[in-house]
Order: C-alpha cells, then structure tokens, then sequence
C-alpha cells in the first residue's frame, strides 16, 4: 500500500508568533527521526524557503503554480540539505492568489488537490501558513489532518485563539470532517521571567492536554539559523532550541500515528532523548 502522508497545517493568524521557525525545524526534525517530510512553504513572504538557503523570486516554479493547477506538482518539489526533508517553495506570486481564487470553482480545495499527488511520496507533509485566516489558510486546514498553533510566550498570547478555534470548527463542519487540533506549542519560551510562566499556565489551563509538553525557548541561535539557510538541527545541532524541537516532533509523531510511531511501539522503544 502506498504510504499516504498526515498533513500538518501550522497556522495562527498572529505574525512573529514562530509559525516558520516551528514549521521548519520540526519538519527538520521530524526528518530526523527517519521519516520522509515534505515542507509547503504557504506565505507569500517565502520566510520558510530563505530560511533553508532555497529563496526563489517571481516566476520560478513554486506552490502558487501548484494552486493553479499550471504545473505538475512533483516539479515544484526542491531537496534541502536535511536528508528526508523536501520543500515546495513560495514567492511573492502567492499574494495575488488570495484574489484570483475568489470566484475558482472550489477554490477551498485547490491546496488538498495538488498534495493529493504528492501525499503518496511522503509520511508527513508540514503547511507554514501566512499571518491571516484569509483564503489560503483555509485551503491548508482543507488540506490538513490537523491544525498545529504555535503560541508565543508574551502578554495577550490568547488573544484571538477564539477566532481561530471557530475557524478550525467551520472547516472541520463545512470542508474537512477530519480535520482535528493536533496541539499547541508554547514558543519563545523565557523561563526566567514570570510572564512565561503565566502564560504557559493560562494556555494550558484553556486547552489542557492538547498543549505540547516541549515548550521551546527563546534563544539567539533560532533567530540565527534561517540567515545561514539550515535548520536549526543542522546549524546547531546540540543547542537547546534544537532539542526542544526533536521533543516537538517525538510528541507529534506519536498523536499522528505515523509509522515511525507504529515501528517504535513494536520495537518497544521509547521517545527518544
Ligand atoms: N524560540 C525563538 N527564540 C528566538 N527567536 C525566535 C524564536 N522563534 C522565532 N524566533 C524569531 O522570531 C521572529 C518571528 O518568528 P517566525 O517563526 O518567523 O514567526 P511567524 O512565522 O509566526 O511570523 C523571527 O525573526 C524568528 O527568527
Ligand atoms: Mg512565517
């Protein structure tokens, strides 16, 4: 049977909140634990594509030509230097798609379409979302088995979460019955200071066990890693935000069910270190 991939959506409709940091170092790290990921950069801002060194300008073959059905997908798919980690990248062409797919037929759906030839080829297919519930976020949770929510660590981290869990319920009712809320993380952790700590406790006494236990720390090295295009795994394999991140994606293996998750239970090995 061919493998078919459980896509992630990454989505807050806060920007600066780590929606392309956890996009890609997870996605790295997931990649790392030996299963084949495919990275969609969806934000015309193209953050996650220069993070990884593979920026690409107007014109070249991106995920826009993917959404409009000019291309064959498998073209748009770029190897990174993570072995397993593959990437479809965006540009700026990605703008004007929120306001050519108004009247598409279907136009929710374009995204799920195009991955469905690609999900075969992977075991986990990661969606970094740009900074608005608009009409391309809507095709990534169309597209997605579930939401993840990266939730910065500042004053109102909680604000407008509200509007995004009725979203994620109105897909779920009127485009992806199965689309579930994997989780949040708690991002930019400062442990010091005793924001942090209010935050991580309101966030979890709101949405309980769906909050990951890796929390990821504010650190210099993840801000650095996307100018010198690695992930942090790579730029800095040892450092703390790095191993915050392979507990991320150790957790999120085992709410998906993948088979890395399936291999370890029969192994009867537990969550790495
Ligand atoms: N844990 C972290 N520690 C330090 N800086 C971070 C961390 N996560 C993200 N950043 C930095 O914060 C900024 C916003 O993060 P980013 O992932 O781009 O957010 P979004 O995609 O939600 O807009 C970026 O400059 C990024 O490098
Ligand atoms: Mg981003």
């Amino acid at each position: 049977m061919a493998p078919s991939a459980k896509v992630l959506a990454v989505v807050n409709q806060k920007g600066g909140v780590g929606k392309t940091t956890t996009s890609v170092s997870m996605a790295a790290s997931l990649a790392e634990l030996g299963l084949t990921v495919l990275l969609v950069d969806f934000d015309p801002q193209g953050n996650a594509s220069s993070g990884l060194g593979l920026r690409a300008s107007s014109g070249d073959p991106s995920v826009y030509d993917m959404l409009l059905e000019a291309i064959d997908p498998a073209e748009v798919v770029v190897p990174t230097t993570q072995p397993g980690l593959d990437l479809v990248r965006a540009t700026i062409d990605l703008a004007g798609a929120e306001v050519e797919l108004v009247s598409a037929f279907s136009r929710e759906h374009k995204l799920r379409r195009a991955l469905d030839a690609l999900r075969p080829s992977y075991d986990v297919i990661v969606i970094d979302c740009p900074p608005s519930l608009g009409l391309l976020t809507v095709n990534a949770m169309t597209a997605a088995d579930g939401v993840i929510v990266p939730i910065q660590c500042e004053y109102f981290a909680l604000e407008g979460l509200g509007a995004l869990r009725r979203n994620v319920d109105l897909i779920r009712e009127q485009l992806n019955p199965q689309l579930e809320m994997t989780g949040f993380v708690l991002t930019m952790l400062d442990a010091r200071t005793r924001l942090s700590q209010q935050v991580v406790d309101e966030v979890r006494a709101h949405f309980g066990d769906r909050v990951f236990k890796a929390r990821i720390p504010r650190t210099v090295r993840l801000a650095e890693a996307p100018g010198f295009g690695q992930p942090i795994t790579q730029f800095d394999p040892s450092s703390r935000g790095a191993m915050a991140y392979r507990r991320l994606a150790q957790e999120v293996v085992e709410r998906l069910d993948t088979r890395v998750a399936q291999q370890q239970m029969s192994d009867g090995q537990g969550a790495v270190a």
